[in-house]
């Protein structure tokens, strides 16, 4: 069974990774897929986002990384996957994940969203917390992988150019 793993990731991190290495041992085939939310200005380009994630996942097989631009379900319906994955960190995850479920079963009725626990080391991380911990200097090696890691402090650098 093929299943989507949906998100902004910018960046990825070590949480996004623990949820996409246990959704490949439920799952034959994996499609991380970044996708635009409109609601979120973010650091990395979808593109630069797409090539970053095939880096840190490149020792995993089943899983591919695609971009989309515009409705979640168009792509699911267009390439014919019926689950969702979605990690959850804490209760205040809940509620939008619920809403956001909700009116995609609502936009695709074929359509089943499974929630995987995040892992408790990695519950409180979020790719914002990441880029604000970078921004003023702060070790995030322990919570995203080197290629990303390195590719925070080049964005930084530029971004002080
Ligand atoms: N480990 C670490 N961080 C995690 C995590 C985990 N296991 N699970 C969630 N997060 C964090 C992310 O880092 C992100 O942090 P940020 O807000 O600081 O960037 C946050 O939780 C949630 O982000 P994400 O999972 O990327 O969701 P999102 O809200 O940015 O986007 C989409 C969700 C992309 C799936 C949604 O916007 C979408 O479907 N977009 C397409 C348009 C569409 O169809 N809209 C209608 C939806 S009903």
């Amino acid at each position: 069974m093929k299943a989507v793993y949906p998100g902004s990731f910018d960046p990825i991190t070590l949480g996004h990774v623990d949820i996409i290495k246990r959704a490949l041992s439920i799952f034959d085939e994996l499609v991380v897929l970044v996708t635009e939310n409109p609601r979120k200005k973010c650091m990395f380009t979808l593109e630069e986002r797409k090539k970053l994630i095939e880096e840190v996942l490149s020792d995993l097989s089943g899983v591919k990384v695609d971009v989309h631009h515009g409705l979640l379900v168009d792509y699911l319906k267009k390439h014919g996957i019926k689950v969702l994955v979605r990690g959850l960190r804490a209760v205040t995850d809940y509620e939008y994940e619920l809403q956001m479920a909700l009116a995609n079963k609502k936009l695709y009725s074929d359509l089943e969203t499974v929630f995987l626990i995040a892992s408790e080391k990695f519950s409180f991380i979020s790719s914002s917390l990441v880029k604000e911990v970078a921004l003023y200097g702060g070790d995030v090696t322990e919570w995203v992988p080197p290629e990303v890691a390195r590719a925070l402090n080049e964005k930084l650098k530029e971004g002080k150019r």
